[in-house]
């Protein structure tokens, strides 16, 4: 697994999962199904063996996104650093299928 420089936090094996926690990502998303936003097996599924989809969904977390999912908004964090997002999106890209 590629784990950035994270300042520390990207070490263990559990420290991407520990950012999105850190970071609030967990508050609308879950890991599996849908909460306020998609889960991110969910979301893994729909972009698997799309080569572009890591650089795209690092750019959408710091800037937010809409009518991608529905039109619920995922409003841009500028608490993420684009070390950080690049990170985030790997991970969640890396999850297992949801179905
Ligand atoms: C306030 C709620 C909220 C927070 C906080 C939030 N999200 Fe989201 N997220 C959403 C919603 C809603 C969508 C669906 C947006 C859409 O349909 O385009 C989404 C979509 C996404 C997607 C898929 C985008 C796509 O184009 O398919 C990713 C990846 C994602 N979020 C990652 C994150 C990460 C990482 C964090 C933490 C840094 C985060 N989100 C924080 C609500 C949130």
């Amino acid at each position: 697994m590629a784990v950035f420089g994270l300042g520390g936090c990207g070490k263990e094996a559990g420290g991407v999962a520990q950012l999105s926690q850190d970071r609030g990502c967990m508050r609308c998303h879950g890991m599996v199904t849908k909460f306020v936003g998609p889960g991110f097996q969910q979301v893994a599924d729909r972009y698997r063996g799309d080569a572009t989809a890591a650089a795209r969904l690092g750019t959408k977390i710091r800037q937010g996104s809409v009518g991608t999912w529905g039109n619920v908004i995922m409003p841009r964090q500028p608490q993420v650093s684009a070390a950080e997002a690049a990170a985030l999106a790997e991970w969640v890209l890396e999850q297992p299928s949801a179905r």
